[in-house]
This record gives C-alpha cells, structure tokens and sequence, in this order.
C-alpha cells in the first residue's frame, strides 16, 4: 500500500510535470485526487546567523566600540581583529553604502548612532514566510549575497477517492457469452470505450513494388494510344525468338551459356511454312536488297523450344499477324481489322497502322548478382506506320520517358542484329548524377519485316527496357534480391510508398 501510494503521488509528480497549470490530477484508475500547489518555495540555506556581516560590523560586536567622528578611528587592523577578516571584508563595503561609517584619516568612524538591518529583516521575512514581500529583486540581492538559495518545490495532496481500493480491479474489456448466461455481467464493472484509440491495422493484399511500377508504364502506353500484346507464351521456338528478327543462328546470345532449352519436349511445332521458307532464304542467301548470312540454314537450331530471351519474341508474333492481310489473308480478329473496318479499295495494301506494347517476363541464363537475375521484367514498345524516321522514335521516347518523369535522355548509336539503326538510350539521373542505360531501341530491318509481308514503305521501330531497374530506382533498393525472390520481406512491399512518376 505505501509502495502503491508512493508509486501514485510519482506518477502524479510526473504528471504534473508536463502540465503548465496546477489543476487538480484526477489519477488514471484511481478514483483518487491530488492536488498541487504550484508554489515557489524558497528554502533557506547557509544562514548560520540571522545578522548580516555589515550589521554585525556596524553594531553589536563593534557599533558601540566603533568611534564617531571627532574621536581617534578605528584602523582596518582594528576593524579585522573586532569582528574577523571576513566581516571586516564584507561588512566595511555595506556599511559604506548604507552610511553607517565613514573614513577619517587612514580609520574608520561611525557616523549614525542606530542602524535599521534590513539584511538581517529581510532573512527573518524569509525565514518565516519563505519568500519576500519586497519581491523579486530584493531576493536576488541576498541570492547573489549566497545568504539564501532558492529551490523550486511542488506539493501534492493525496487524498482517497470514493473508487478507492488498496486492490486493483481489472475492468471487463468484453462482455462474454459466459458472463451473459451466468449473469455475472450484472456485477461486472466494464471498461469504457475508448473512441480515441488507434484501431489495429488491417492486413490486406499489396501490390509488389514491380507490378505497381509496370501498372504506371501500362497506364502511359494505354494514355498514348497503344494496344497490349499477348505475351502468355513464356515458351517460344529459335525461330520466333531468334530466326523470325533475323538473328544469325550462329549468334552467341543464342549459345547454352546465355539461354535456358527445354529438354522436353525439346523441339516446336513447325512454324507457318511460307514465313519460315521466307525467313530461311533471308538468313541464307539474303534477298529484299540483303546479302543474308550465307552460311548453312539449320532446321534443327530454328526448331529448338527455349525459354524466350526478349519480349521482342512477342511483338514478332503480332508483327507478322499484323502484315496477314498484307500476305493476302484474312484472320478473324488481326489487329488490322479490328483497329479499322476493311474498305474495299483495289490500291489498299492491307496495311493498317499499329501501336503496340508488352511488358512481361523473359529469362536468361545469368549469373546472378545484385543487379542480375535469370529472370526479369522487359518493357517494350513497337510502332508501325508508314514512312517513320529515326526522329520519329526518338520523338517517341522523349514523350514517353518524359511521362516516366526522366527529362534528360541521351541516345548512343548500338548494334542489335534485327535494327538499323539501333540506339542505346540513357537517361541522366539525378541522385546518382551520372547517366544510366535505361534501354535499347532501333528501326527493324528490312530482312525481318519484309518476309513477314510488309509493303517496302511500312516502317516499324521499337525499343525496350527493363522493369526492374526503374522499379529499383524508384524504391531506393541496390540489391535486387531484396525484391524479387525468397528475400523479399512482405512487410516492406506492404510498407512500400506509392509509386508516383
Ligand atoms: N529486345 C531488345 C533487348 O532485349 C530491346 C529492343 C526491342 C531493341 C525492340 C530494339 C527494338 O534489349
């Protein structure tokens, strides 16, 4: 009980620490009452004796042995031997000031025949009433004289409280089934609600930081015009990811090192035969203005089933179905037709303009470090018109990228075996200071479009970056592993801002 009572005028203590005024605490739980007196005590201190030095300079001891003027004077000696050096010290100066004693010759003299100490008035006052009528100033002057100190002090009462138990009495948090047919709810006492506390959070589904970034890219596509790819199709031939964009077949990238097989089934279903004849012959012995690869065509390499490398597999796939009613043929739901009702015009070519996007998953066979992994993210987007210039996919990218809130692009002239010409992009930014590749893009060349069955004049160009590494960018994350894969924490993806570009 006195450990609880001494627990509760410290917790009061503490409370009114913090609190600017002195109302009475109501103490949490209790039911009892403590008020405070917010006063400022004055405690005296170090007042060994209640006469100032000038006063037992001036009388008592001396006054009355003190000359007055006209009579031989006390010397300072005298003086110091009367009522010791540290009165003497002290005491002469005040005496002074209060013109109790003057100086005559090298001596002192008295110069009043009674004294008022207010010094020694002033202690008493404080003695008694702890503090000074006088106010403030006067008891500063005795504060500097150190015959006072001050310290603030706060009082508390305690008193019981009509709740008051020696016991503590948890309140019912729940009214229970139990409690209900027992009837002892009757006799409960229940916790008040509390409206003000914070609820628990609630736990629900979050977007992983990849798909938030990939909805913004898909919603800047969609705001520009473009229509999304089909990209289910984690599984392609050599000949769509490689042969169909004109990839030598003897090409590194192309090697067991950079690309996963499948061992089973190992090889795909043949491709449209016309097409792949088209495309052998192209790889070949060149043709459309080409000279080709000219070295030996193999069925085999062309048929394997891999794991696709790019999106850019993809966007073959739709190019080729979109230059369908240019071979002449007619495919229920082509993108050509859907964009644009057929007019019968003999000089129509089939051609219909296309404006396309994927963002999906491509995979590689890397060695895998914080910025690489085997499988990834590819943006890509491909647009096909008549007559487009490199300025036209540069002006491209600048609309686009600026929409991804990069400002400052630089393009790098680069090689891909299926554009002409090709252009590394980078973008300069702004934390790191320095210019990042960001993607790569370029014209498809004549030797990938024209079997496929574009008009001469059709041009398409494309280009593709990565998802991760904006994503990364964007989330301050350096260690890719930290967001894709078993290392992923969910609580950050939860806690993840929202992306804003
Ligand atoms: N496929 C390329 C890559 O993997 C990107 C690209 C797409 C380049 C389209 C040019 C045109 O980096």
């Amino acid at each position: 009980m006195a450990e609880q009572l001494q627990q509760l005028i410290l917790d009061t203590l503490d409370a009114q620490l913090t609190l600017p005024d002195t109302r009475a605490l109501k103490i949490p739980g209790q039911s009892s009452t403590a008020s405070s007196h917010d006063a400022q005590i004055t405690i005296l201190g170090a007042l060994n004796s209640l006469f100032s030095r000038e006063a037992r300079l001036a009388r008592g001891s001396c006054l009355g042995r003190l000359p007055e003027r006209g009579s031989a004077p006390f010397s300072a000696q005298d003086l110091r031997r009367a009522v010791g050096d540290e009165t003497a010290k002290v005491g002469q100066g005040r005496a002074f000031k209060s013109g109790w004693i003057a100086k005559e010759g090298n001596g002192f003299v008295k110069v009043v025949s009674n004294i008022t100490d207010t010094t020694q008035i002033e202690l008493r006052e404080v003695e008694s009433s702890g503090t000074l009528a006088a106010g403030e100033k006067a008891l500063a002057e005795l504060r500097k004289r150190k015959l006072i100190i001050q310290r603030k002090g706060q009082w508390f009462t305690v008193h019981k409280g009509v709740n008051f138990s020696t016991s503590i009495a948890k309140p019912e948090t729940d009214l229970t089934v139990d409690m209900l047919t027992s009837g002892s709810w009757k006799k409960s006492t229940f916790k008040k609600y509390n409206f003000d506390a914070d609820g628990i959070p609630t736990s629900g589904g979050a977007l992983h930081p990849i798909l938030k970034v990939r909805e913004e890219i898909r919603s800047i596509f969609l705001e520009m015009g473009f229509e999304e790819m089909s990209t289910g199709t984690f599984v392609e031939s050599g000949f769509w990811c490689f042969d169909a964009l004109f990839v030598p077949q003897l090409h590194p990238a192309r090697e067991l090192q950079d690309t996963f097989y499948l061992s089973d089934p190992s090889t795909s279903l043949p491709p449209p035969s016309d097409y792949y004849k088209r495309v052998a012959r192209v790889h070949e012995h060149g043709g459309y203005g080409s000279i080709g690869y000219r070295t030996p065509w193999s069925h085999e390499e062309s048929h394997k089933l891999l794991l696709r490398t790019h999106t850019t597999a993809s966007s073959a796939a739709m190019l080729y179905k979109l230059a369908a009613k240019c071979r002449g043929e007619d495919i229920d739901g082509d993108l050509s037709q859907k964009s644009q009702p057929g007019v019968a015009n003999p000089s129509d070519d089939g051609f219909r303009p296309a404006k396309l996007f994927s963002i999906d998953r491509v995979f590689r066979n890397e060695t895998m470090d914080a910025t690489h992994l085997a499988e990834f993210h590819q943006v890509e987007g491909v647009v096909a018109d008549r007559n487009l210039t490199l300025a036209d996919l540069i002006g491209f990218m600048r609309t686009f990228f600026r929409k991804m809130g990069m400002k400052n692009l630089r393009f790098k002239p680069a090689y891909n075996p299926y554009t002409e010409p090709s252009l590394e992009i980078f973008a300069w930014h702004p934390l790191l200071e320095k210019w990042v590749e960001i993607g790569n893009s370029g014209m498809f060349r004549p030797e990938m479009l024209a079997p496929m069955g574009f008009p001469p004049d059709v041009r398409v160009h494309g280009w593709g970056i990565g998802l991760e590494r904006p994503t990364m960018i964007r989330y301050g994350v350096n260690n890719i592993r930290t967001l894709v894969g078993h290392k992923t924490s969910i609580e950050n993806v939860e806690n993840s801002p929202a992306v804003m570009f």
